[in-house]
């Protein structure tokens, strides 16, 4: 008997239940947790009282309490790395004390904030300025980490912006830097070389590329480029100016980072007071998550869901549907927060798993993917559990009517999984259009939804730095809180290494510097098919 038996049972008693059939009086509330404004509604799932206590007790034997305090504490809990996992001391407050190796943290990580703070002051005042006078665009060269995260938070906080316009280059296809530098001028364009080991191919390649398109215009290109990383030899070595160059610790994950400096861009575009809210919003979900209950602890729930459906239920994949346009990138973030922090298949001391690693995450806003991939989602023979989330109201008080429209579909939606149309209903519709015998049955049939499909609502008052803050740490201890009771280690990343290597070894075979006759024949054909 492992701890996931007891839930499997329960599985097995339930699973064709409707979950309609369990709404009584007080299920909404029951099975909804708040947090600081924000709501998250998990009643249109198959959880019951008896499964969330079964989810409850399983976080619990899992060890999430000691594990918790021992990720804020500084313990290195990234064992292949041998580091602490510290994404929480980059938004912490100013009375805490978070020790590595004996030291305080903390102090080094307000002297670097404050540095940020400083030099995106003077870049959007104007006191810093490009060799041909303000800056005017700024170009945040990095990937992963170093490029989602504050990407995905410059494009929800649009409403913020009031600096500087704020550019991602992530891609080392030459198409994305190509596009993005066209219609710049390199004599009023900051580039943020963004990159923890500042080593990745792809950002050094870019910020290579773009010292040459300077190089044409200003006489020191050097003077226009910072760089945030934590390897300062290097960044001296590319012959970027100390001054503007701003560190972290190891202890921040890349795909953690956003709330350092590798969130600079973003400082720049919004100001350092709207990043502080992006800052105290996080540090709200911290708090929150470190003293409520379990079955009242939002990230807590929102991960037990998340096992229910991937681990019990053996839903695969979690789509993640903002009904909030400028969240549109969130997908995309979140695929790397948890697939690349819970996507493995050996346990924390390397065993086997012996389960399914987190699931597949995908999504769009809504009511985009509505009129895209939604029909497979309702009417498909997978079951996706679906995440949506929706503010209360928008940031434009005169298109409030076209809010109300976005919420009423996002609501729509979530009832349409759960309640689906029976073909009873189907056919009353088809004789009602004027059907009658075989053709209406056969209609009737397409027009059949089987209903009975989970969802979770996380709504809010509206998109603003604080909330981001919050709904970014939700996600962030939700990796945590399912990272821990699979077994994972979710803060290190070796799958993605092998495709590095072999990168590497192709360039020149492509080249056709190397024959490549050691690679196998679908590679060596479209090696030859690719040289032309
Ligand atoms: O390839 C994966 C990865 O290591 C991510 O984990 C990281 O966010 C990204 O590359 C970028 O790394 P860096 O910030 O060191 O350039």
């Amino acid at each position: 008997m492992d701890k996931w038996t007891d839930l499997k049972a329960l599985h097995d008693q339930t699973a064709t239940r409707p979950i309609l059939d369990l709404f009584d009086a007080t299920r909404a509330a029951d099975f909804s947790v708040s947090a600081d404004g924000m709501l998250l509604d998990y009643s249109k799932t198959n959880i019951d009282a008896a499964t969330r206590a079964a989810l409850v007790t399983l976080a619990e034997v899992s060890g999430l309490t000691e594990k918790r305090a021992a990720m804020f504490a500084g313990d290195k809990i990234n064992v292949t790395e041998g580091r602490a996992v510290l994404h929480v001391a980059l938004r912490a407050g100013d009375d805490a004390v978070i020790t590595v190796d004996g030291t305080d943290v903390l102090p080094e990580v307000r002297r670097i904030r404050s540095l940020c703070a400083a030099f995106a002051g003077d870049v959007r005042s104007g006191a810093y300025t490009g060799q041909g006078g303000r800056i005017t665009d700024v170009v945040n060269i990095g990937i992963g980490g170093s490029d989602l995260g504050p990407a995905m938070a410059t494009l929800a906080l649009a409403p913020f912006h009031d600096g500087p316009r704020v550019h991602f280059v992530s891609n080392v296809d030459g198409a994305h830097i190509h596009d993005t530098l066209q219609g710049l001028d390199p004599a009023t364009t900051l580039v943020i070389v963004a990159s923890k080991t500042f080593t990745t191919i792809e950002t050094m390649t870019n910020a290579d590329t773009a010292k040459r398109w300077m190089a044409e215009k200003v006489a020191n290109p050097a003077a226009q480029f910072a760089a945030v990383s934590t390897a300062a030899d290097k960044t001296a070595a590319y012959g970027i100016d100390p001054a503007r160059v701003f560190g972290f610790e190891d202890w921040v994950g890349g795909r953690y980072s956003m709330w350092g400096p590798i969130g600079l861009s973003l400082m720049i575009a919004v100001g350092p007071q709207a990043f502080d809210a992006l800052l105290a919003g996080a540090r709200a979900m911290d708090d929150h998550f470190q003293t409520a209950v379990p079955a009242r602890n939002m990230p807590v729930m929102l991960a037990l869901v998340g096992l229910w459906h991937n681990q019990i239920c053996g839903h695969a994949t979690r789509a993640v549907l903002p009904y909030d346009q400028r969240l549109s990138r969130l997908p995309a973030y979140l695929q790397q927060l948890e697939m690349e922090s819970n996507g493995k298949r050996v346990a924390i001391d390397g065993s086997d798993l012996g389960l399914h690693s987190g699931p597949v995450v995908w999504g769009e806003p809504g009511t985009n993917g509505q009129h895209a991939f939604y029909q497979l989602i309702h009417q498909g023979t997978r079951t996706v559990p679906c995440e949506f989330l929706v503010a209360r109201r928008g940031h434009e008080p005169d298109l409030a009517h076209q809010h109300l429209l976005l919420v009423s579909n996002c609501l729509a939606q979530a009832e349409a999984l759960i309640r689906g149309r029976s073909l009873e209903e189907a056919r009353v519709l088809m004789a009602k259009k004027g059907l009658t015998g075989e053709e209406l049955d056969r209609q009737a049939r397409h027009r059949v939804f089987p209903g009975n499909r989970p969802s979770t609502v996380l709504a809010y008052d509206q998109l603003t730095p604080f909330t981001l803050g919050q709904i970014v740490a939700l996600y962030e201890h939700r990796v945590f809180v399912e990272g821990v009771i699979l077994g994972i280690n979710s803060y290190d990343q070796w799958g993605v290494e092998l495709g590095k290597e072999l990168a590497l070894a192709l360039q020149p075979i492509l080249e056709g510097i190397v024959d490549g006759s050691d690679k196998d024949g679908s590679t060596r054909a479209l090696v030859s098919f690719l040289r032309g």
